[in-house]
């Protein structure tokens, strides 16, 4: 009985398999219910004393080469297995890819620069730590001019001449320092105010600011493009320029669209009135063209600057701009669908 049980083990040693089938019906033959090593375990008893010790031995050998042998031909069989099919289990369900979402304020600046963008607009940009001049002084701000009370502007290190811009109009000046007419552009951007912060209004938020310059160029110009703008990005027609003052254009107006009172939303996004203000806007002021090095005998030109953060607030109905700067991976999910 030893003798076959030995026999066995050096057949388990020896043996090989090419598949998990073969691999099944060894472990059967062996390991299974009815498989040889529960014979020998019952056949157990009636070995005579003297070789039970001898026979547990082996038997219990048989048991963990079977084993061994059962694992190892596994393992090579799966390991070839991974080598062979370089695409794996093409059934498996994919890892799940996780689809980022664009920022709001990025969604709505996209949205304006691809509305400027096909009526001739380029996009231009400035710094955001800006210089006096820049900044107030060509944009027809001289030094004490009540109007700078319009911006609380953060100065870095004291120097009244180095700050964080109050506006993208800086842009305007830049770009024309450095351009000639005809001029079509929007300078979207980060502006900075040294204000509280509160759920409506922040220490930094964004602005796009347009600039139009040529010969010829009048107030109906501005109005048609304004009128083009407010359809294209709010699918409302509407406008009216309500007069009002910038130092930096003549005439100046605010611009209000007619958003409709059909909902209860367009009640409390236009408080109950139907208009909504997007935009201040004007006729470039001659000092400025003259500041920058352009003749106001012979060209003429509109500018416009807008808030992102508010048009943003408004159409996606947002509580409180402090959300847009918090990260909170559950608010920016919800704008994934948008582009
Ligand atoms: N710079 C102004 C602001 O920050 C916005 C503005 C108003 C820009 C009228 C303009 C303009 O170009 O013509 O409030």
């Amino acid at each position: 009985m030893i003798e076959t049980i030995k026999k066995h083990i050096a057949e388990v040693e020896a043996f090989t398999a090419s598949n998990k089938d073969e691999i099944e019906t060894f472990r059967i033959k062996y390991l299974g219910k009815k498989g040889l090593l529960n014979d020998f375990f019952a056949e157990f008893k009636n070995v005579p004393n003297e070789q039970k010790k001898e026979f547990g031995k082996v038997v219990n050998t048989l048991k963990d080469t079977a084993q061994d042998k059962i694992n190892t031909l596994k393992e090579v069989l799966e390991s070839s297995e991974e080598i062979k099919g370089v695409y794996g289990d093409i059934s498996r369900p994919g890892e799940p890819i996780e689809l980022g979402a664009r920022h709001p304020i990025s969604i709505v600046k996209n949205k304006i620069i691809d509305i400027f963008s096909r009526i001739g607009f380029n996009i231009s940009e400035g710094p955001e730590i800006e210089d006096d001049w820049h900044n107030f002084t060509a944009l027809n701000l001289p030094e004490y001019h009540p109007a700078r009370d319009m911006q609380d502007t953060f100065f870095i290190e004291k120097n009244p001449d180095v700050l964080l811009r109050t506006h993208t109009s800086t842009v305007q000046v830049r770009y024309m320092e450095e351009n000639k007419p005809p001029i079509r552009t929007i300078s979207p951007g980060r502006v900075y105010r040294n204000e509280a912060i509160s759920a409506r209004s922040h220490c930094f938020f964004h602005q796009v600011e347009g600039l139009y310059v040529d010969k010829g160029v009048s107030f109906a110009d501005l109005k048609q493009t304004l009128q083009y703008f407010t359809t294209e990005m709010f699918g409302k027609s509407k406008i009216r320029l309500r007069p009002s003052y910038f130092p930096f254009t003549e005439p100046s107006a605010e611009v209000d669209v007619y958003w409709g009172l059909e909902t209860e939303t367009d009640y409390k996004m236009t408080k109950g009135t139907g208009w909504l203000e997007i935009m201040g806007c004007g006729m470039v002021d001659p000092n400025v063209l003259r500041n920058c090095n352009i003749d106001p005998e012979v060209y003429s030109g509109f500018a416009f600057g807008m808030g992102i953060d508010r048009i943003a607030l408004l159409l996606h109905q947002i509580p409180d701009i402090r959300m847009f700067s918090e990260n909170d991976l559950r608010f920016l999910e919800q704008f994934k669908s948008a582009y």
